[in-house]
């Protein structure tokens, strides 16, 4: 049974959150754990379904993995018996493409069906592939597989046509074993590729340059186990960040890495909240109507995509007219719709939202079109008068671990029910008036 968020707004959110682990980073994570033959063990893993589903085609192929607690994991990929990957779920997940990396790297011939993930523009991985081939792997696309084999992978100087996460990623999956020098150069610089990378190292991996534009990697003959423990979640720490200043509320936002957090929190100073950086805590607040600006999604330490619904929720009940720009992905307005029905002032062109602020949403029922839209919908709801509905959360729980209970332990007003649940919305609203 597919279930909603139910949600009564108006309630400013107060008090402690604590940020998981980075969903991006694990998956780089999870998928490189399986290139050693010792057992490797991994903390501060969120309990997302992105990771369930990726632990399961990890399962599938013979790999161990024994899970110590809802954020530990235990993995041991000396049991894979197969280098195909094809199941439905696979398919939903973007990142199902490292394992491509990782098993090219590790046994030179992976099989793993073509990623889908949100759609949110069209996604080629012709970087990824680019990068495969450079280093001598053949790789053909059949039947809605990604099938790619190599004698040997040697190391070569692959440069970037576009910034890709996924592609350096997969690139620093697939050569770091590889015989030689790898370079990539116009590398994408964020934190989860780093995380990817010392942990890699911490497997005895020799990469270099991680956070730069230019990394590089020495082909190692064997990689070894390792414990490592994922970094805070920039997307999610950022999510909460807009809640707090949306609904003029005081948040303190725990375990995050504040320096990864800086595109979004100079840009909410910016519009007149307050934002208090600690060692690994962020506070957020605001008490006053935020002002208009403008804003541009590129790579990092750029404007993140991820967080460009929800920085456009709070720019639409914010005073005057703001632009955002989205330069990553072609078609990351679809939420637009639904916030209009909301109430909100937004027009759409081309690749330019432009927002004339408003003073209030109302309630409606919504629909999460995909991840972290979904996320900037309930902020929306946190925020608007009267009840609001967002369905096709399963959108929003790819990403988000808790969602419901963490702002409702901020004080905000919502519940998971079942989808269309009469009896749980008249239960709900009875509670809520
Ligand atoms: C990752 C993140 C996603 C985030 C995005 C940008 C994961 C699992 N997902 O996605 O949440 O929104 O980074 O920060 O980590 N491109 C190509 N060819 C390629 C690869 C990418 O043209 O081979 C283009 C894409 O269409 C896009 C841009 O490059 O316009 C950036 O994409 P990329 O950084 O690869 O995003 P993902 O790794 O898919």
């Amino acid at each position: 049974m597919e279930n909603q968020f139910i949600i009564k707004g108006g309630n400013p959110l107060h008090g402690e959150v604590v940020i998981g682990g980075a969903k991006n980073a694990a998956l780089g994570i999870l998928a490189a754990a399986i290139m050693t033959d010792e057992t490797v063990t991994i903390d501060n893993l969120p309990n997302v379904r992105d990771i369930n589903v990726l632990l399961t085609a990890i399962e599938s192929i013979g790999a161990t993995v024994n899970r110590l607690g809802p954020h530990e994991v235990q993995i041991n990929g000396s049991t894979i018996s197969d280098v195909t990957i094809d199941y439905d779920s696979i398919r939903k997940i973007r990142a199902s493409y490292y394992l491509l990396g990782a098993l090219l790297g590790k046994y030179k011939r992976a099989q793993v069906a073509l990623p889908g993930g949100c759609d949110i523009g069209s996604r080629p991985i012709d970087q990824h592939l680019k990068g495969f081939r450079a280093l001598g792997a053949t790789v053909n696309i059949e039947y809605g597989m990604i099938n790619t084999f190599a004698d040997q992978l040697t190391g070569n100087h692959i440069y970037l046509d576009v910034v890709s996460v996924g592609a350096t990623i997969n690139i620093m999956l697939a050569s770091c074993m590889a015989e030689g020098r790898t370079v990539i150069e116009n590398a994408a610089k964020e934190p989860h590729i780093v995380d990817v990378a010392n942990f890699l190292n911490s497997m005895g991996a020799n990469i270099k340059g991680a956070g730069t534009d230019k990394i590089r990697i020495d082909g190692v003959k064997r990689l070894h186990a390792s414990e490592y423990s994922i970094i805070p979640d920039q997307i999610e720490a950022g999510t909460f960040m807009v809640a707090a200043a949306a609904t003029k509320g005081d948040v303190l936002i725990r375990n995050v890495i504040p320096k990864h957090l800086e595109a979004i929190s100079v840009k909410l100073i910016e519009i007149g909240a307050n934002v208090e950086e600690f060692d690994d805590a962020v506070r957020v607040s605001a008490t006053d109507r935020l002002g208009h600006t403008q804003i541009k999604t590129l790579p990092y330490p750029g404007f993140p995509t991820d967080m460009q619904p929800q920085i456009a929720t709070l720019l639409a009940l914010s005073n005057g007219t703001s632009t955002v720009t989205e330069s990553i992905f072609e078609n990351r307005f679809k939420y637009v719709d639904e916030l209009t029905r909301m109430g909100a002032n937004i027009k759409v062109e081309g690749n330019v939202a432009i927002i004339e602020g408003v003073t209030g949403f109302t309630g409606a029922s919504i629909s999460a079109p995909d991840l972290r839209a979904g996320a900037a919908l309930v902020v929306a709801g946190l925020v608007a008068d009267g009840f609001t509905t967002v369905d096709s959360i399963h959108f929003i729980e790819r990403g988000y671990e808790d969602f419901d209970k963490k702002m409702t332990a901020l004080g905000a007003c919502m519940e998971k029910i079942p989808v269309d649940d009469e009896r749980e919305i008249q239960k709900f609203k009875m509670k809520a008036v």
